[in-house]
């Protein structure tokens, strides 16, 4: 393996955001992990087979969550590369480094930090984000950190949800949740943008060249992921994560007291989609936008 020559991020204290994804967000996606890695992973599997990376590189895994791209990445590079996982939120990095040491694996390490803050600058062959990138608040500065970590030359690929019209996964829960509860405010606490903050084509591009990406290029994946086991898991993972789950956090009591009229126009809404083998599956679609740090 090549030796290991990581940089030290500094420690700094935890923007509101980062706050959110420690506090709030992380038993959340704990108690969900089975939706939200699996689901994940299906536009991820579309795209590896491909990826510019090869035996021998080095490679950052940005918003690695609980670790299971970086761990794929550490497969491709073997003994002889190097992979760093890094995310904000320290129970996700927990499970990371849980799942490492029980498979054993020598080159892969994992690091917390704040993307948008700084990130090892150690001349990456490939920077890698799934589904991490459109929760940055400055977005410019997490991807021009993101590009700053690459060698020149090298190549940064993320993976962002696309529309909502084409995400009903996500947009269809929002859609009934706000027919009995108001919109969060100003004041709402957040993870960030949010999961369709990258999702326009031509915005993204112009973030991308500001933060100093050439060759910048989207690809689109279309992928059914599964929303739950069965049709009360998915109520659950509805009115806990993503952006039902942000109007029915915000709403207080009074979400408390609409639960069991939102629950039952959910039933009736999550019964009419696809019953999969493993549970209920809706359409969703990503962008993988891939770029290069100039040489
Ligand atoms: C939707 S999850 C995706 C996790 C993982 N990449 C996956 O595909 O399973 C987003 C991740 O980004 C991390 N994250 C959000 N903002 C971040 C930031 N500014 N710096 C580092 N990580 C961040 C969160 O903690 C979370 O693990």
């Amino acid at each position: 393996m090549n030796a290991m020559k990581t940089t030290t991020m500094q420690t700094m204290e935890d923007t509101p955001f980062v706050e959110f994804w420690n506090e709030v967000l992380a038993p959340k996606f704990i108690r969900f992990k089975h939706v939200l890695v699996g689901g994940l992973s299906q536009h991820s599997q579309a795209i590896f087979p491909n990826l510019p990376v090869q035996a021998g590189d080095r490679v950052l895994d940005v918003g690695c969550g609980f670790g299971d791209t970086a761990i794929m990445l550490s497969d491709i590079v073997g003994k002889d590369g190097e992979v760093i996982g890094v995310d904000c939120c320290d129970k996700f990095l927990e499970y990371a480094r849980n799942d490492i040491h029980s498979k054993k694996l020598k080159n892969i390490s994992f690091q917390r930090g704040d993307a948008e803050i700084e990130l090892p600058t150690d001349g990456f062959d490939l920077v890698f984000a799934r589904f991490g990138t459109m929760f940055f608040a400055n977005p410019v500065a997490g991807l021009r950190n993101m590009r700053k970590a690459l060698k020149p030359g090298g190549k940064m690929v993320h993976i962002v949800w696309r529309n909502r019209k084409d995400n009903p996964w996500l947009s269809m829960a929002k859609d009934i949740v706000s027919q009995y509860l108001p919109e969060p405010g100003e004041e709402a606490q957040t993870c960030g943008p949010g999961p369709f903050s990258m999702a326009n084509e031509e915005m993204v591009r112009k973030m991308m060249q500001i933060a100093g990406y050439e060759n910048v290029t989207f690809q689109r994946v279309d992928a059914q992921v599964l929303v739950g086991n069965n049709v009360q898991d998915a109520i659950d993972f509805q009115l806990a994560i993503g952006p039902a789950g942000e109007v029915f956090r915000e709403a207080g009591d009074e979400a408390e007291q609409k639960r069991d009229i939102i629950e039952a126009a959910l039933a009736e809404a999550i019964n009419k989609q696809k019953h999969g083998t493993t549970g209920i599956v809706m359409d969703s679609s990503s962008w993988v936008i891939s770029a290069t740090n100039p040489k």
